[in-house]
């Protein structure tokens, strides 16, 4: 099917490479204009709105550090303003900072809370208010498996994430008699520059461990990720966490 999208708006932070480029990809095929910010990547943003107008629809980007909150919501109006009203809020931008328990500054557990919890929750309350005036508005978030899993050396990380999963819960609860509907991802091990940190031999000893044999690709999360905007397919999921992650976790 195409044109799921057709005419929509979609802000997604952390657009510019991984999961988000693909996202934003997928939803410019369906018809969607599309809105992103990046953190220090010019030249991938550069390279995803070529796409996206290659495609034939607009695209607006901004490098932003979602946790700074002016720069975030500035973004968000930018956005508007130049495409229009939000119809799908893609909270994605996400980042890891590794250690033993020992090792996390105060620093490092604040910077993983901001970048995933803040920056998601005010992102999505500053689209919030057009939403409910419309009645009708799809949030999703990028949480991860290891929410569920858990993994040594990244406890931010993995705390973060399973906040995301609350935070999504009690947002769709507030959003859903409003017609917003808010869910979250919770991808498994995926191939991106986040993951290509850990090493050249990655991919194949981490996806041996999964029952299907291999770790995901960008455009498998993406392809979870329209199936929560797009209507009808996305019309029932309330509060729901996806979970594309080849076995990883079963829940
Ligand atoms: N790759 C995986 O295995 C995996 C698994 C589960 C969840 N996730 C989550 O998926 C999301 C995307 O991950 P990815 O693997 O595509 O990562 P990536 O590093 O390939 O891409 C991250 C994107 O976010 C942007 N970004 C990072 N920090 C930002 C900030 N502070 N402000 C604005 N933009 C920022 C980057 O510029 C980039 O565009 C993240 O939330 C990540 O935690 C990834």
């Amino acid at each position: 099917m195409t044109g799921q999208l057709a005419g929509q708006v979609a802000i997604i932070t952390g657009a510019s490479r991984g999961i988000g480029r693909a996202i934003a990809l997928l939803f410019a095929r369906e018809g969607a204009d599309i809105a992103f910010c990046h953190l220090h990547d010019a030249e991938g943003a550069a390279e995803v709105a070529a796409k996206v107008e290659a495609l034939g629809r607009r695209a607006f980007h901004a490098a932003v550090d979602v946790a700074e909150l002016p720069a975030l919501r500035a973004f968000i109006a930018g956005a508007e303003a130049a495409l229009g009203p939000c119809d799908v809020l893609v909270n994605n931008a996400g980042l890891n900072l590794r250690g033993a328990i020992e090792t996390i500054t105060e620093e490092m557990f604040d910077r993983v809370m901001s970048v995933h919890v803040r920056a998601s929750f005010f992102a999505a309350q500053a689209v919030w208010p057009g939403m409910a005036a419309r009645g009708r508005g799809r949030i999703i978030t990028t949480a991860s498996q290891l929410a569920f899993k858990g993994a040594p050396n990244i406890v931010p990380y993995c705390t973060a994430k399973a906040a995301l999963v609350g935070m999504t819960r009690a947002l769709a609860r507030e959003g859903a008699p409003k017609g917003i509907l808010v869910n979250a991802i919770a991808p498994g091990p995926v191939v991106s520059d986040l993951t290509a940190q850990l090493g050249p031999d990655w991919a194949e000893r981490t996806g041996a461990t999964l029952p299907l044999g291999r770790v995901g690709q960008p455009e498998e999360i993406a392809a979870a990720a329209l199936l929560l905007a797009s209507s009808p397919g996305g019309d029932f999921f309330v509060g729901a966490t996806l979970s594309p992650n080849g076995g990883d976790v079963m829940h």
